[in-house]
């Protein structure tokens, strides 16, 4: 009998034992210590020069990715995914992909997800909050309450034991006194140059917040080629197999450790269903 309970209370801890992100050992880093391989342009599914990935959103965060970023723009007053315009490329609206975030969250509760939003065209931060709010994803956003440092960040196993498992950030325009979950990006990351059209990535500089110091902050690896067809840059699709390769990635992130002496918080990629992301995710967090 002792034999069983002594089993019993042994499975017990097994199933007890938290799981972040996939990982326990994840669980005791704070989230400003951990890597993530992001899809670029999320949304923007699709073969057409104006899409950056090739299967959806759900299909990303069932592949691993746990970093999405998605462009918006203001579209007769509602918040829509268009690339540069809607007028080149429209998805739908961000409430919709938020949605699609959120039902994958309530079916996998021991995941963080971070979203980073584009607000080229200043569209009022209240209006996000409304988005959020209308599929319910506002209940699950991480709120630091004040600014952090980057040491102050909480633990994944924090996050998920809270059940605060996404973390929102925007390029422009967020106020956190009107939407306290809609965090500064530019605040807590730097972010290299984008749109290289070199496949060898050979550098890693500090592009935005132009002039800003890298002590302190995040960073952000854009990490994802453009072929120049007549001037006009487009994702290189034909070169993804290698742009994604474990090799060009963490070759990439060589030259970053150098430069910041520290892992690369986000590594964008396009295409991120090709290639070695989740395996160059798993490479830079020593898991
Ligand atoms: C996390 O901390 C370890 C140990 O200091 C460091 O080697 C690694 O680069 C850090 N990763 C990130 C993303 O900060």
């Amino acid at each position: 009998m002792w034999v069983s309970v002594l089993t019993s209370l042994v499975f017990l801890a097994g199933a007890l034992a938290l799981d972040c992100n996939g990982h326990s050992e994840l669980c005791d880093r704070k989230y400003s210590n951990v890597s993530f391989i992001g899809a670029h342009n999320s949304p923007f599914v699709g073969i057409l020069p104006s899409d950056n990935q090739l299967e959806d959103v759900e299909d990303q965060l069932n592949q691993g990715v746990r970093f999405l970023t998605a462009q918006t723009h203001d579209k007769d007053g509602a918040i829509q995914l268009c690339h540069t315009s809607c007028a080149l490329l429209d998805v739908g609206t961000l409430q919709d992909f938020l949605g699609t975030v959120k039902t994958w969250l309530d079916g996998n509760s021991n995941e963080v997800v971070t979203l980073l939003i584009t607000n080229g065209d200043a569209i009022d931060i209240n209006k996000f909050g409304d988005a959020f709010k209308a599929v319910g994803l506002d209940a699950y956003a991480y709120s630091p309450g004040d600014t952090l440092t980057i040491d102050d960040w909480p633990t994944l196993g924090t996050l998920v034991s809270s059940n605060k498992r996404v973390v929102v950030f925007m390029d422009y325009h967020a106020d956190t006194s009107k939407v306290g979950y809609i965090l500064d990006e530019f605040q807590y990351y730097f972010e290299t140059p984008f749109d290289t059209t070199d496949k060898n990535f050979p550098q890693c500089d500090l592009d935005r917040p132009s002039g800003a110091s890298a002590d302190g902050r995040m960073y952000i690896v854009n990490h994802n080629l453009d072929v120049d067809i007549f001037g006009i840059l487009i994702p290189d699709l034909a070169e993804a197999p290698n742009t994604n390769s474990l090799s060009s990635i963490l070759a990439q992130s060589d030259l970053c450790i150098n430069n910041y002496r520290k892992d690369p918080n986000v590594v964008l990629l396009d295409f991120v269903s090709i290639g070695d992301g989740i395996e160059a995710q798993d490479n830079l967090n020593g898991l």
